[in-house]
């Protein structure tokens, strides 16, 4: 399929119609914006840095915890005072929320246009019909879209890592989850066009891509001319890191459920695949893991973990954790944290749970801890994950790695940081290196959030 959208236009262009665009909620949605910004530069608009010198500000959204949504209603009493000063400013909804709450955002008076994740491509047909004077909405979503020949617009400008979309969409129906309300059933890209845009990435100087998907093992691609034929997520891993040893492959997000050993036995056949793998466990609860409808138990989990070691030594292993859902008791929390103190988990994002209306979990069960618990059980995780995280670095201590470097450290100029193949942030002292440079470093140092090193000469 030809690349339909491939800008090769500037990013900044004053004398066109100037768009901002806003990106809330996880790595999907950072790249969905770029694949609108190719859009959006296809029919005329250009990239501003500054929110004020918008014609078109898009804000892309996320719906996973309410506290999320809350963030953007307090943006759009912002753009509604900013529409008073300037009447012509367009303002757009996109993303998870759009598609949530659909006419609820279109009332609001700061909203012209509301868009959900698979709609994107009917933009500018959308702007058109706001300038003639209505609000528009759409939010259907497909079976289909992947956005296959649209080539992302890179916004960071680092030019050394960038992420690729490999699917969309969610079948698991994790109770708690509003994912796949939002953001449909799975369907996976073609790898063609997968191996074609990473390709093309490392043609243009990127050192790093992030193979993104809501659930990257259970990719599956069937060729249409021959059912025969399939690519599975360790079939499409080998193909990517097979461009050339030189171009880093990172993924994420793997489900303990689908991770299967082959993509194990991929990772650890190629240096140019990541050693560090984002394992999902939510819980270290079987009943929790059971109303979660995680599909796998605590021992399942660990089973996995201990694979992970046996065939990968040097792998990393970061987690999701929710505290406090429906019918968390004490004992299921101290599950929780026993399993973290079993694993080591180098990093963990970690939440309290946080109900979403028209979930599994949102009909069927009562969001029942107290939140001043789900607060401290919550405090509880993080002190531990900080102890681990530590833990986890210190034993890094005079250990040489491989480093990324991404930019100048945020403390010092004289400073570089970037990401070891574990995932784990490097600080350094400059000595000529500069960004997009692989530099082998010694760790010296560390906090539970950094490796600090020197360059090895
Ligand atoms: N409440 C709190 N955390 C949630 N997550 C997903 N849904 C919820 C929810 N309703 C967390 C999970 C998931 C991560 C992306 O967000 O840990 O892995
Ligand atoms: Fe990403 Fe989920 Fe938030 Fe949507 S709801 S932006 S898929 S984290």
């Amino acid at each position: 399929m030809p690349n339909k959208y491939h800008s090769v236009r500037p990013l900044f262009n004053s004398s066109l119609p100037q768009l901002f665009i806003e990106t809330y909620g996880c790595q999907m949605n950072v790249n969905d914006s770029e694949v609108v910004l190719s859009i959006l530069q296809e029919a005329g608009f250009a990239l501003c840095n500054k929110i004020e010198d918008a014609d078109l500000i898009l804000v892309n959204t996320c719906s996973i915890r309410d506290n999320a949504e809350q963030r953007i209603w307090g943006r759009l009493e912002h753009f509604k005072s900013m529409k008073k000063k300037k009447s012509s400013l367009t303002v757009g909804i996109l993303g998870c929320m759009a598609e949530r709450l659909k006419e609820e955002l279109l009332n609001h008076p700061a909203v012209d246009l509301v868009a959900g994740p698979d709609s994107y491509r009917d933009l500018p047909n959308l702007l058109v019909q706001i300038r003639e004077g209505s609000k528009q909405i759409n939010t259907i979503l497909s079976q289909e879209e992947t956005y296959a020949d649209i080539t992302p617009v890179r916004m960071d400008q680092n030019g050394v890592s960038a992420f690729i979309s490999i699917m969309r969409g969610c079948n698991n129906m994790c109770t708690y989850c509003v994912v796949p309300y939002v953001r449909g059933g799975e369907r996976s890209r073609d790898p063609e066009s997968i191996v074609r845009e990473a390709t093309e990435l490392y043609e243009n100087g990127y050192k790093e891509i992030t193979l993104l998907g809501q659930n990257v093992d259970s990719y599956r691609w069937v060729d249409k001319d021959n059912p025969l034929k399939t690519t599975n997520f360790a079939q499409l891993l080998e193909r990517v890191a097979l461009i050339s040893p030189k171009l880093r492959v990172r993924f994420s997000t793997s489900h303990p459920k689908d991770m299967s050993n082959s993509v194990l036995y991929t990772m650890a056949m190629y240096d140019n695949i990541c050693k560090h793998i984002h394992l999902p466990v939510q819980s270290g609860s079987d009943s929790v893991l059971s109303r979660m409808n995680r599909k796998y138990t605590r021992n399942e989990y660990l089973e996995r973990v201990a694979m992970i070691h046996q065939i990968i030594p040097d792998c990393s292993i970061s987690t999701d954790i929710i505290a406090g859902f429906c019918g968390e008791s004490e004992e299921d929390h101290e599950q929780t944290m026993s399993l973290m103190k079993d694993v080591e988990f180098y990093t963990a994002f970690m939440f309290q749970y946080s109900e979403r209306p028209n979930t599994k979990a949102a009909r069927h069960y009562k969001d029942d801890v107290p939140s001043n618990v789900k607060n401290r059980r919550l405090n509880e995780i993080i002190k531990l994950q900080n102890e681990l995280s530590l833990a986890s670095n210190q034993k890094d201590l005079g250990k040489v790695f491989e480093v990324l470097v991404e930019g100048a450290s945020k403390k010092s100029k004289s400073e570089l940081c970037g990401r070891n193949q574990q995932n784990k942030m490097c600080v350094f002292p400059a000595d000529g290196h500069k960004t997009g440079d692989f530099v082998n470093i010694r760790i010296t140092s560390c906090t539970s959030a950094t490796l600090k090193g020197e360059v090895v000469k």
